[in-house]
């Protein structure tokens, strides 16, 4: 709170903790630790993949959430920079005053509170030693709509550093520490690579792996 910009965001991505079997949702156990700090919840996102361990004795779990927060009632929000495309992009009114015109945003739809993107297994190429890193993608459409450019970004549980490159890769400055040296060493390799030009993340356009349709024929989640 004391270092975060008035029109800044804060957001926290976490899963269930497991224990006996038994799941504790770790966004409903802090919630009450924002609020105490007056942060205001703007969304829950469910990050949903596909990949992961396969329950026996309860359901498989496929998502994470990501909680928004603002600091106050005037942030950031740049919807326009994060659109994806419109289910029907050419849909026109076809009825009164507005008929014949487009009825939606010709940019693309509001992405949703629900974010489809695979997660980090080991056959991804963003895939490093750490043990639980994130898509790129899934910080770069955050960077983008909670930012602008010069802005700066802390992730002081940076881990492998793709929060820090997704600011990075978007003209954002990019402040992170973590305990563990050797997560440190991967995160400033790959920020060398982001530098050289070298470094491999899973474009945002690309479209999500669907078994059941042809080759080349997948939607973006
Ligand atoms: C879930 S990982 C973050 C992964 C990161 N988002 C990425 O995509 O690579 C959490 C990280 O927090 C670090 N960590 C745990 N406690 C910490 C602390 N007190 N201060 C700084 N880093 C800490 C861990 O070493 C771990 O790398």
């Amino acid at each position: 709170m004391r270092v975060l910009h008035p029109r800044g965001s804060l957001c926290w991505q976490v899963g269930n903790h497991v224990q006996n079997g038994e799941i504790f949702p770790l966004d409903l156990v802090l919630y009450p630790i924002f609020k105490k700090h007056e942060l205001r919840l703007r969304n829950r996102i469910v990050w949903h993949f596909e990949h992961g361990l396969h329950g026996s004795r309860r359901l498989s779990g496929r998502y994470e959430t990501v909680l928004w927060f603002t600091k106050g009632d005037e942030y950031t929000f740049n919807l326009d920079a994060i659109r994806v495309p419109s289910k029907y992009p050419g849909k026109k009114y076809y009825k009164g005053p507005k008929a014949g015109r487009l009825s939606c945003n010709p940019l693309g739809k509001n992405p949703g509170d629900v974010w489809i993107l695979p997660n980090v297994k080991f056959n991804h190429v963003e895939k490093t030693l750490h043990p639980c890193q994130f898509p790129v993608e899934l910080i770069e459409r955050l960077v983008l709509a909670l930012t602008d450019p010069g802005d700066t970004l802390l992730d002081p549980y940076a881990g492998a550093g793709s929060a820090l490159l997704a600011a990075l890769m978007h003209g954002r400055r990019a402040i992170g520490c973590d305990v563990v040296p050797e997560y440190v060493k991967i995160t400033l390799d790959r920020i060398e690579a982001l530098r050289a030009g070298t470094l491999r993340t899973r474009p945002r356009e690309r479209s999500i792996y669907d078994p059941k349709l042809p080759r080349g024929g997948h939607a973006r989640g």
